[in-house]
């Protein structure tokens, strides 16, 4: 089983595809870390964000296995990764990684920007999970003031739209809906909703199967 979700930046499908994946006893990948794990490489390494064979190369070592949210979580990780994510050699090397990745039994849970699209097309549950810039801005604001931070609301809306820009702009696989993905809007439902109609979703595709 193969279970694919995508969606902008903060939209809640991490949250939803680790929850899906806990609830079945699935393997999950965030592959967002992916993209993240091959820019802070070259950071740490002082390479230039701009050299698409380095990026590659950095791209195929990445360790799947070792991927760490909270070290890769850093808000200039995040926007150098989103400046690597344009590049196709990088692309093509780690949905390498990701198909392989998305063939572990029992099942995988896949969340990122292009897993319906490009990297799993024939997964049998595509979820497009999506909410307002506003929305998905305040509950970032909100994470970082929970977590006793400090945020400026209008620095991250800003931050919001020009990731959306980028993610939706690029030419080699845009984020964009899957022909066939289930449109999961969180804008005004809550986790518990969103969770509770991917279930029905999924457990409908595996009777299907059965
Ligand atoms: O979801 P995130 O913020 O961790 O992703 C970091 C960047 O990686 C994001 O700007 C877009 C890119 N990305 C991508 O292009 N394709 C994916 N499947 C996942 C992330």
């Amino acid at each position: 089983m193969i279970i694919a979700i995508d969606g902008p930046a903060a939209a809640g499908k991490g949250t939803l595809a680790r929850r899906i994946a806990e609830t079945y006893g699935y393997h999950h990948l965030d592959t967002g870390l992916t993209y993240r794990a091959t820019a802070k490489a070259l950071l740490d390494a002082g390479l230039s964000l701009d050299d698409e064979t380095i990026a590659e190369d950095m791209a195929r070592k990445v360790d799947l296995a070792g991927l760490d949210r909270t070290v890769l979580s850093r808000h200039e990780i995040g926007e150098a990764a989103s400046k690597i994510a344009v590049m196709p050699a990088v692309r093509r090397a780690l949905v390498d990684a990701q198909r392989r990745f998305a063939l572990k039994t029992p099942g995988a849970v896949l969340d990122g920007r292009d897993i319906g699209t490009v990297v799993c097309q024939d997964a049998p549950v595509k979820l497009y999970v999506t909410a307002s810039a506003e929305v998905r801005a305040r509950r970032r604001f909100e994470e970082i003031i929970d977590a006793g931070g400090s945020a400026d609301y209008d620095a991250i809306f800003a931050d919001v739209k020009r990731r959306d820009e980028r993610d939706m702009g690029r030419t080699d696989s845009p984020l964009k809906p899957a022909e066939e993905a289930y449109l999961l809007d969180t804008s005004e439902m809550s986790i518990e909703a969103a969770f509770q109609t991917a279930k029905s979703i999924i457990d409908a595709a595996l009777s299907r199967n059965a």
